[in-house]
């Protein structure tokens, strides 16, 4: 790994200081985004295989099938880890490597594979952190009816007690699940994520009982790998009327209500929002939330993870007879992918949920941006942008935390470029650029940087 320091190109210059010694340092990948081989020791197709198989689905019809190639090049990535001076890796588990098939007999040559990276990990110092869930179902699970199937979470809880029992002895921190806001509502309502189906009701289905999984993910990996830490990551946002017409502002806090409340509220509430529930009425059959659900879902956590990249400004529809949102821009800088660079939007969630939902510590468990990044000549990344974007969003939770909220860690998204689902390859998120033909890794300027600043902390400068 090169030295040379480069240049911060930042608004904004969050100080290490900012932040407590044993604040956590990371970044996140996922199984499914860098794996690769996909039908390797036992391995089984999930969702998104077959949907990356479906012309059409993805950009350039990339798929998974061999993504950064993780699977064989983990030991170079973990030593990549540990000269950034990673604390922390925040990785995903896939589901059909470790039950093929959705069924439940464990696949030992696909957990093998978990057992050598988490010891790895651990050798080069660094922290495991395991999402169960990030997107990756097994596509039988799927044929017998998906999420919107209630017996998918108990599918969901046998697979949490396998991957607790067979790492928890070394991986003591859990992640249930991946925001499950894109898996139901992307993934069932507007299918531009797998499965691909599109049914508001199915959507709705899916959303609880990917939370019904979740609360019981707790009680398994509680019961096989006792002492810890576990929580779900919701992707949030602040979403802000656009214009001040009432119309507006009764459209954001719907939105706010589907994006945010939804989730936040049965969890930390052991109630769905009524204002929503009004709203669906009729959408949802009459016994789809069973006495006794919402008291597994809102079972206690030890800490909230929170995924957050952009705001959501929104108006409503200036087209008479049409009753749509229409989403808009504040005129900030925006990133490859259309989202603006909203720093303070990191600052309105992280103390929105510390004020109005719990005094649990909160990990920003993603955030990051995608840039068109040019490959020099000497093979070297100077992404300005990415890098900016990393400080502002840090000296964000520098700014969260000054106004009480338990900010207790930052994972980075991505520490590789990857996969980026109904995108492809087109979107490069990592602080390490990926030439996917050869397979070369190359630490961008940003990566540099953040390898810096944690240093400095560690140094208590
Ligand atoms: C959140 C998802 O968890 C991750 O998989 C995705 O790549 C990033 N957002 C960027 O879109």
């Amino acid at each position: 790994m090169t030295t040379a320091p480069p240049v911060p190109q930042t608004t904004r210059h969050p100080s290490p200081a900012g932040f407590p010694p044993d604040f956590v340092w990371g970044a996140a990948t996922a199984s499914y985004q860098i794996e690769g081989a996909v039908s390797d020791d036992g391995r089984t197709p999930s969702i998104w295989d077959a949907y990356a198989a479906e012309p059409g689905r993805i950009r350039n019809g990339d798929t998974g099938v061999v993504a950064c190639d993780h699977y064989h090049r983990y030991r170079e990535d973990v030593g990549l880890m540990r000269d950034l001076g990673l604390g922390a890796y925040r990785f995903s588990l896939a589901w059909p490597r470790i039950l093929p098939g959705g069924g439940t007999r464990p696949n030992p040559a696909g957990l093998g594979f978990y057992d050598r990276l988490v010891d790895r990990l651990l050798e080069a110092g660094i922290t495991p952190w395991a999402t169960l869930y990030h997107w990756d179902l097994p596509v039988e699970i799927e044929q017998a009816g998906g999420w919107p199937d209630r017996a998918t979470a108990d599918r969901f809880a046998e697979y949490a007690a396998v991957a607790a029992a067979a790492l928890g002895d070394r991986v003591h921190h859990w992640i249930t699940l991946n925001e499950p806001w894109c898996s139901a509502f992307l993934g069932y309502g507007s299918g531009i994520h797998a499965p691909g189906r599109a049914d508001p009701t199915d959507a709705l289905l899916a959303s609880h009982h990917l939370l019904l999984g979740h609360g019981r993910a707790v009680e398994a990996i509680r019961a096989h790998a006792p002492g810890s830490q576990v929580g779900i990551t919701l992707n949030l946002y602040p979403v802000t009327p656009a214009d001040d017409a009432p119309a507006s502002a009764a459209l954001a806090h719907r939105l706010d209500g589907l994006h945010n409340r939804w989730f936040l509220d049965p969890v930390f509430r052991g109630d769905y929002p009524v204002d929503l529930l009004d709203d669906l009425d009729g959408l949802l059959p009459g016994d789809w939330c069973r006495p006794g659900d919402l008291a597994e879902i809102s079972t206690s956590l030890d800490f909230l993870g929170v995924n957050y990249y952009t705001r959501h400004n929104v108006r409503s529809s200036p087209y008479p007879g049409v009753n749509a949102a229409e989403f808009t821009h504040r005129g900030l800088s925006r990133a490859a992918n259309g989202w603006e660079v909203d720093p303070d939007g990191l600052v309105e969630v992280l103390t929105r949920v510390s004020e109005e939902y719990t005094s649990l510590p909160i990990y920003v468990t993603e955030n990051g941006s995608a840039w068109e990044d040019r490959v020099a000549a000497d093979g070297s990344v100077d992404d300005p942008d990415r890098l900016g974007y990393l400080a502002d969003h840090l000296d964000a939770c520098a700014r969260a935390r000054e106004a009480g909220a338990d900010v207790a860690g930052y994972f980075a998204w991505s520490l590789l470029d990857n996969f980026e689902w109904a995108e492809g390859y087109t979107m490069r998120f990592g602080l390490v650029h990926v030439d996917y033909a050869s397979q070369v890794r190359t630490v961008k300027a940003s990566g540099r940087w953040y390898a810096q600043f944690i240093a400095a902390h560690r140094d208590g400068i």
